[in-house]
């Protein structure tokens, strides 16, 4: 049964996506959104949606009893739990509202619906999550699999890791009907301009520094966001309870030639009169920045017929020319938060590296 689905943080990056990628392949399904607007979430991420089949509840996920009267008001059946603090950097500097949201939030939704669902097997709780709690992959290890050990190793990895033990000890303890994605990097339309690539876009568009960590030879799986939403509704479809399923797009370039590519799409779609690439520089690395992940997904292949459609290029390419589009959006979602106090405390104590 997938009727009435309380969709938590649904006005973040993925989240939004997701929600649009519902709606369209469910024309039944009718989605609660719980979304405390932290500087992460902003409702231009959903804009135009049918309000009869979309209903956004501005709250918070530590809520027991606004979660509690949303499950009674609109007899929720399917949770997909995305709401979250997601950013490394800002984990770093910040580590308490990880704590609050990852791991209170997530035991809150799991102890609402143990009480909600109690008995009840036509339900799912889908939890959202990361390869970040695998922790970091030597240069030729073979890539994450689910029964990969945990080994998280930044308070936001820490925080994920413990939300999902928390769902896997609902699923083994009350026997509450669960099933969780651990996915690689995402990228694609409505992502915040503080992860790397949308920082990159934007840095690069208005002349700015584009600040590569380290060495830029650190390396992430990138997927476009809607591969990893069909990834998340096929496992809600057809995915076993209890079971854990690691999402992700096979692409390994280096934090360097991601950069690079971005640059060399601009100079394309954006001239400048100046190559992009010249802004590149280097900074003072990230602590305890994990060196590479991922992610094996032949689960994902072999029993729910999942691949990713979009290759790193053309997913790339999509991303590039979506932020050219909606400047406008960048500049509402930037305004709205403290993202020029964020600009500040992560990057002017950075110190430049010479490569
Ligand atoms: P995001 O930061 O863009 O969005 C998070 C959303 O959660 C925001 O809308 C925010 O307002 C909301 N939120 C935060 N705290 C809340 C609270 N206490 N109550 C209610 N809402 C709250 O994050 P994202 O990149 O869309 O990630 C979504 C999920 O996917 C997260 O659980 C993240 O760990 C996971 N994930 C992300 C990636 C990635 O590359 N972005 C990869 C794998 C997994
Ligand atoms: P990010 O988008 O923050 O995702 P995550 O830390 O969850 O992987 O960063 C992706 C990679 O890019 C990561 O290795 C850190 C690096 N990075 C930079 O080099 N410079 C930056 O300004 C940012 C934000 C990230």
């Amino acid at each position: 049964m997938m009727k009435h689905v309380l969709v938590t943080g649904g006005a973040g990056f993925i989240g939004s996506n997701f929600v649009r990628y519902l709606l369209r392949v469910e024309p039944d399904v009718q989605i609660i959104n719980l979304d405390a607007l932290t500087y992460a979430g902003s409702l231009e991420n959903l804009q135009g949606l049918p309000h009869e089949r979309h209903v956004f509840v501005h709250g918070n996920i530590t809520d027991r009893t606004l979660v509690t009267e949303l499950f009674e008001k609109y007899q929720i059946d399917t949770v997909v739990h995305f709401a979250a603090e997601s950013h490394v950097d800002r984990s770093i500097l910040g580590p308490a509202p990880f704590i609050e949201t990852n791991i209170v939030g997530t035991f809150t939704l799991l102890d609402v619906a143990r009480e909600k669902w109690a008995g009840r097997q036509d339900v799912r709780f889908h939890h959202v999550s990361t390869d970040e709690v695998y922790g970091t992959l030597a240069p030729d290890a073979p890539p994450f699999s689910e029964t990969t050990p945990y080994d998280p190793r930044s308070p936001y990895s820490a925080s994920k890791a413990s939300s999902d033990h928390l769902v896997r000890a609902y699923w083994h303890t009350y026997g509450l009907p669960v099933s969780l994605t651990n996915c690689s990097n995402n990228y694609g339309p409505y992502q915040f301009p503080e992860k790397l690539i949308p920082l990159m876009i934007l840095n690069a568009l208005q002349g700015r520094p584009l600040p590569v960590y380290g060495d830029g030879q650190q390396i992430r799986d990138w997927l476009y966001v809607e591969d990893h939403c069909e990834g998340i509704y096929r496992v809600l479809r057809s995915g076993q309870e209890g079971e854990t399923y690691n999402i992700g797009g096979g692409n390994q370039p280096t934090n360097l030639e991601i950069v690079q590519r971005i640059c060399a799409l601009l100079d394309e779609l954006a001239p400048a009169g100046a190559p992009h690439d010249r802004l590149i520089t280097f900074v003072q690395d990230r602590p305890g920045h994990d060196r590479r992940y991922a992610m094996d997904t032949r689960k994902m292949q072999t029993e729910l017929g999942w691949q990713p459609h979009e290759s790193l290029e053309s997913g790339l390419r999509r991303t590039v020319q979506w932020y050219l589009e909606h400047l406008d959006w960048v500049a509402a979602v930037t305004r709205k938060s403290d993202f020029k106090d964020w600009l500040t405390a992560n990057y002017d104590q950075r110190e430049r590296k010479q490569q």
